[in-house]
């Protein structure tokens, strides 16, 4: 059985392209797999909490001495890990936010990068758990990022280097650029975008 978990982060809603392109490549994902099931968390529409400082008193210690409400927001963070854990393939979209990703998602992230659990610090520096699963980024954002503006750009480059420091390396990226640009261009690289959900749910089966 396949599991395929889906977050998504941007705040418009039903506008959404990095939301609905990861629902198409979702889809395409489910065709490869038949019977695969399906989560879907709208950090959006249901933030997870940011970190607190009790929060912070209660994740570095050990779980029996944790009072009940550094329980509760520790447990909270478990359960988004379990959910990590539990999936095959991780689809995250994200729109561009002030050049980076929407803050509902970095407090997620927060949460679900946790030394100890995602992360192990050994000899050899910190060594990501969470190998052995696909990651998708699905990203959208208004402007086009190419190497003249790479300055400007902590979307994909963040997304990518925290994702593998849990050991989610080498994600396949969907990147609908440009979607204020003038109309024949937002459309042509949306366009793109659904190509590229196409190979890879063509990918999955090798063809
Ligand atoms: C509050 C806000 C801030 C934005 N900041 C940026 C930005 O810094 N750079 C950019 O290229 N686009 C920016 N945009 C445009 C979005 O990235 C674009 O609309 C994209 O489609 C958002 O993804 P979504 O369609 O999945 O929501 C911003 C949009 C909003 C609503």
């Amino acid at each position: 059985m396949t599991n395929i978990l889906l977050i998504k982060s941007s705040p418009r809603g039903g506008a959404s392209v990095s939301s609905q392109l990861g629902e198409e490549l979702v889809q395409q994902l489910q065709e490869q797999h038949p019977g695969a099931v399906v989560k879907v968390r709208d950090l959006a529409s249901q933030p997870v909490p940011h970190i607190t400082p009790d929060y912070i008193g209660g994740v570095f210690k050990p779980a029996d001495q944790r009072s009940e409400q550094e329980s509760q927001l520790v447990g909270y963070g478990d359960e988004l890990i379990d959910e990590l854990e539990w999936a095959d393939h991780i689809v995250v979209s994200s729109g561009m936010i002030n050049f980076s990703i929407p803050s509902t998602l970095k407090a997620w992230l927060d949460h679900v990068v946790r030394v100890g659990r995602t992360v192990q610090y050994t000899a050899d520096g910190p060594v990501g758990q969470l190998g052995g699963r696909q990651l998708y980024l699905v990203l959208a954002s208004g402007g086009a990022y190419g190497p003249e503006r790479q300055a400007w750009e902590f979307q994909l480059s963040y997304l990518k280097q925290i994702f593998s420091f849990i050991g989610l390396q080498e994600p396949e990226v969907v990147c609908a650029q440009g979607m204020l640009a003038p109309a024949e261009i937002a459309e042509k690289n949306l366009g793109e975008a659904r190509e590229r959900i196409m190979q890879l749910g063509r990918a999955v089966v090798g063809a």
